[in-house]
Order: structure tokens, then sequence, then C-alpha cells
């Protein structure tokens, strides 16, 4: 499936607010292969050459819903720390089924706040996440079931993607009375 900018489902569409169902494992070829376009997105749209050739934004994740499936899958790449040499740790995922199976109370939030590929604008705010979850699904890539102990910013972008399987945009979250009041005992992410 051809995903850029002009493809990507707008959160004017009603579709992004509608609920996105399990799907069938083993994976249909066509599954397969969506998921596989929508982890070769977020990857490339990190690539400035790329991106500008093929009209992608920046993403560190994309949910199916958003290219307009209702399936509940997700591809994730993002950087989770750097390794001896300050190379970047990436955490690449390509998910069928994910879901949360515990999280922490101890709540976290990003200091920049959240972005979407389906939201044209900037939503200002904090968005109150959980700062560890443990997430249960099935991993195209490594071709088995995973459990994802996530913490911090891995944790936030997880809980973002899935939230698009029940039509929940991150700033629904945010607390609209005050964006950007200080989250009590949440731990906040540069
Ligand atoms: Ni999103």
């Amino acid at each position: 499936m051809l995903i850029n900018v002009n493809t990507i489902i707008k959160d004017n569409d009603p579709l992004v607010r509608q609920k996105s169902e399990p799907v069938a494992l083993p994976l249909s070829n066509e599954d397969k292969e969506l998921l596989m376009d929508m982890l070769t997105y977020v990857i490339e749209s990190k690539d400035e050459e790329l991106a500008e050739a093929k009209n992608l934004r920046p993403a560190v994740g994309i949910a199916a819903v958003q290219v307009g499936v209702l399936k509940q899958m997700i591809a994730v790449d993002c950087e989770i720390g750097y390794d001896e040499n300050d190379e970047p740790i990436m955490a690449t995922y390509a998910l069928v089924n994910p879901r949360i199976i515990s999280a922490s109370a101890k709540q976290t939030y990003l200091k920049s706040g959240e972005g979407c590929l389906s939201a044209e604008v900037d939503h200002a705010g904090y968005v109150p996440r959980s700062m560890r979850v443990k997430v249960e699904g099935y991993d195209l890539l490594q071709d088995k079931m995973v459990t994802i102990r996530a913490e911090g910013y891995l944790a936030v972008v997880l809980q973002h993607e899935i939230d698009h399987f029940s039509g929940i945009m991150f700033y629904d979250r945010i607390n609209q009375m005050a964006p950007n009041a200080k989250i009590p005992g949440a731990i906040m992410i540069e």
C-alpha cells in the first residue's frame, strides 16, 4: 500500500474514531504486506532524503486505522537510548493484536507533548501516560508472540498507538483546562 502524507487518514475523517478489530493469526499475506509497509513508513520517514522524495512526515509509530484499515496492527520504530559508540538504540516492532497487560500507576509525559500523523495541527499540552507498560502481542519481525516491558518513551509510544484501536487521539487525554499544568507525581521526559 502506498503510504505517504496524502494517503494517511486525518482526524477529520470519522474512521479515525472507529474501533479496530483483532486480526486472525497466522497473518494473511495481505496483512503481512500492509504491516511491513507501515513499518517501512516509520523507518523511512526519519531519513530526510527519503522523506522529502516520498512525501513522508517523520514518525515513530503508526496504526493500521491511519491507513484506513480497522485492524489491530501497529508499527513502531523509536529511539530508546544510545550504545557505547553513541549510536542510537532503536526499538522496532511490527505488532499484531498488541494489548497492555499491565501498566504502572506511576505516570509520565513528554515535555514537548505528542504528535500524530493524523493530526495536522499542533495540540499543545501534556499527555499523561503510564511510565511502564507490559505489552503482549505477535511481532511479525520476530515471528512470535512477545511480551514487551517498556518504560519511558517507548511506553508512551506504545500507549499512543494502542489508543488508536479505540479511536482515541492523544489530545483527548490533554487536560483542556490546564494543558501545561504539571502532572503531580509524573516524570517528565525531555
Ligand atoms: Ni497517532
